[in-house]
């Protein structure tokens, strides 16, 4: 199915073969910018939440392509503070744009947010609920760090660490690791468990999923543990959430006797939860992670702003053409 105009909202809208198309794209972007590429698109960034990461990353992966971008990072400076309505404020912005990225406490707005708009609209995070652009740099990270994810060749042991019921991250890293030769380790505090529905998903497609709430014994029983921080903003009792946090924390001296390629992957910001100690060690590859959000999200802006082929092909630009038809 062509990418061109389509909306990401859910990791669920997009398959293997979707999921794969955009990892081969990101690597040749990495390895052969491509300024002009987008050059003349505009680009909305709609953030009702805080962000650095996926709003700076999607506004450098534009701009690095030669579109531009307009936007906010603080909804309390916009008509929604006057009491515009979502799909007011969305249908607006669609006039003014080719892309629409947006992140938004609720769960559900970018679904709404697809609904009304014409030019396709990209979750950044909605609620607890999904963050699809998240997966593919996390997909991405894995499959550089361990090809086998792509060539199937053995599987892959992850272990998820934290606050699985809050997290967004992990729901749509589960989901999207279904698709690969996986076995899942599911690490989280007393009430903050992976909901069902998950779990259910990743059996019904044949995926073993396991459970232990001992940090200290699940680093040493995986190949990839994606930590997560506890979602403070989305907890409920305040006096739950700091007893819980000062018991969960990931420091140097819990990764002795790790396996030796352990890689430790999170989605940041950590704030608790990893100790500054673990970043020196060769565990640690969230910083590089954060980074490849750049060249996933510009394969995702190319595909779906339809200057690739389906299978990923990059099209010619304009200027490229011009100079063939020079020479
Ligand atoms: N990983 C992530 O979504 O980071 P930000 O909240 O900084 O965008």
């Amino acid at each position: 199915m062509s990418f061109s105009g389509r909306h990401i909202v859910s990791i669920k809208d997009l398959s293997r073969e979707d999921l794969i198309v955009i990892l081969r794209l990101a690597q040749q972007l990495e390895a052969e910018p491509q300024p002009d590429l987008l050059a003349g698109t505009v680009m909305g960034t709609l953030f009702f939440e805080p962000s650095t990461r996926t709003r700076l990353s999607f506004e450098s992966a534009m701009q690095k392509l030669g579109g531009s971008v307009i936007g906010f990072s603080d909804s309390s400076n916009t008509s929604a503070k006057k009491g515009e309505t979502l799909a007011d404020t969305i249908r607006m912005v669609n006039a003014y744009t080719d892309v629409i990225v947006m992140r938004h406490p609720q769960e559900g707005a970018a679904r709404l947010a697809s609904e009304v708009a014409t030019c396709p609209v990209i979750n950044g995070g909605d609620g607890a609920n999904q963050h699809p652009t998240q997966t593919c740099l996390d997909l991405y990270t894995i499959s550089k760090l361990f090809p086998q994810l792509l060539d199937g060749s053995a599987p892959l042991r992850v272990c998820f660490a934290g606050d699985l019921r809050y997290g967004r991250t992990v729901h749509s890293l589960l989901n999207a690791l279904t698709h690969f030769h996986t076995e899942l380790l599911c690490c989280a505090p007393r009430g903050l468990e992976m909901p069902s529905r998950y779990i259910e998903l990743a059996e019904s497609r044949g995926i073993r999923v396991e459970h232990n709430a001992d940090l200290q014994e699940c680093v040493h029983d995986c190949d990839i543990l994606y930590m997560t921080r506890l979602q403070e903003e989305r907890f409920p009792d305040p006096v739950e959430f700091h007893h819980i946090k000062a018991s969960y924390r990931l420091d140097a001296q819990a990764l002795e006797g790790a396996r030796d390629h352990l890689r430790i992957l999170h989605p940041l910001p950590r704030v608790n939860e990893i100790a500054t100690d673990v970043d020196m060690t060769k565990h640690a590859h969230y910083f590089e992670q954060a980074a490849n959000g750049i060249p996933v999200r510009q394969a995702l802006l190319s595909l779906i702003l339809g200057k690739c082929t389906p299978e990923g092909t990059l099209l010619k630009t304009t200027a490229e053409k011009g100079k063939g038809a020079s020479a």
